[in-house]
């Protein structure tokens, strides 16, 4: 157990923002984990606690007075294998596409659509991370929990996990409850590629791949060139990937708006409803490349706020407020962050 007081999470926040925690606390472990419970215990009691991955889908607000968990529990094992599959378990601290890495050397298929994506194991199964048409939930098997309250493991199955569009039961009912210790994925024996989703074919045209012929490794590198060519290395500018969720609206919503605008991009979802790029929202209401101070919207896709430099907190929350209100004004649509805003008490709902 690692553990620091009055500690500044400058390193484990993608956007750069410098807010202290009252303790953090980092752990390798169920057997530590189960340790880090009595220490807070008799040390911080009362305390709100919060337990984050790489922070890459955080924004601080003012510093934390409370206790910040981080799991650094490794490991990717083989568990078991049918003619088809292959279960795989992943330690919640590994970094997100060292898994992806390992998927794809060992030829595991079923997650080189989500490469490059930036965070960890454990907060890729509580947020359903997704990219290129594929979601964490189609590869999850189950996820293996600590409860914090009590100190007993819990398997959720994926059903149990009440995944949906980036959400699950760990955002939801269950927020805060369970410390993820290691997910199992449910992966497949041989590729079939996933290229269908926007422009992830032209780019392997682009790139003199034919296309259906491509490889495992080849789809991967495809998907990490188009990542790096339009979302922000958070080591050069603080940033934490898509700001907001894409909205999901009913269909007559979506014909209004066509008939106004006969190139808006959309996306037909299971349920009848219609998923609308919030870049293309934010984009139209003129702020793509633009700023209000230091915080700034990207020049490249208007879904991603930028830290152009010593912005807090709450210059990235003014920005988000004005372009989500800006965005009602305009089309009647309401677009919602995706990144958890932090409080001085732990997550505030931002609605
Ligand atoms: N668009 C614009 N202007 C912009 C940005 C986008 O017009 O500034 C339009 C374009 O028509 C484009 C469409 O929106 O074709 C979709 O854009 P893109 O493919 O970049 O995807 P997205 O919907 O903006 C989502 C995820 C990303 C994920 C990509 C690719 C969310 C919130 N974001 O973005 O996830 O990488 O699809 O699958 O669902 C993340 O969650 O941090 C993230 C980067």
């Amino acid at each position: 157990m690692i553990e620091r007081t009055n500690y500044s999470m400058l390193q484990h926040n993608t956007f750069g923002i410098d807010a202290a925690t009252t303790c953090f606390i980092e752990y390798d472990s169920e057997e530590d984990l189960q340790e880090v419970r009595k220490r807070i215990a008799v040390a911080y009691h009362g305390l709100p606690i919060l337990h984050v991955g790489k922070g890459s889908n955080l924004l601080f607000l003012e510093n934390f007075q409370g206790v910040i968990l981080h799991s650094a529990i490794k490991g990717i094992t083989e568990i078991s294998q049918t003619e088809n599959e292959i279960y795989v378990r992943a330690g919640a601290g590994e970094v997100w596409d060292d898994f992806v890495d390992t998927c794809v050397k060992r030829g595991w298929a079923g997650v080189e659509n989500l490469s490059w994506i930036p965070g960890e194991v454990g907060a890729a199964a509580i947020q359903n991370i997704g990219a290129y048409g594929v979601e964490a939930k189609d590869v999850i098997y189950e996820v293996e929990c600590l409860e914090l309250a009590t100190g007993d493991k819990r398997i959720f199955s994926c059903e149990e996990c009440h995944y949906g569009y980036r959400k699950s039961i760990f955002k939801e009912q269950l927020r805060g409850q369970y410390a993820v210790l290691s997910v199992v994925f449910r992966l497949k024996c041989s590729f079939t590629p996933n290229i269908e989703y926007g422009g992830v074919r032209k780019a392997l045209t682009e790139l003199g791949i034919e296309p259906d012929k491509v490889t495992m490794t080849q789809l991967r590198n495809a998907i990490i060139d188009i990542r790096k060519q339009k979302l922000p290395d958070p080591e050069v500018q603080g940033n934490a990937g898509s700001f907001f969720m894409n909205p999901v609206v009913e269909k007559v919503v979506y014909e209004q708006l066509a008939q106004q605008y006969d190139s808006c991009p959309h996306y037909d979802q299971p349920d009848g409803r219609i998923k609308i790029p919030a870049g293309w929202l934010i984009e139209q209401c003129g702020w793509k490349g633009q700023n209000l101070g230091p915080a700034g919207v990207h020049k490249k896709q208007a879904l991603v706020l930028v830290n152009l430099g010593g912005a807090t907190g709450e210059d990235i929350a003014r920005l988000s407020e004005t372009i989500c209100r800006n965005v009602y004004e305009r089309f009647g649509i309401a677009i919602h962050p995706e990144v958890n805003f932090i409080g001085k008490n732990g997550l505030i709902d931002v609605k």
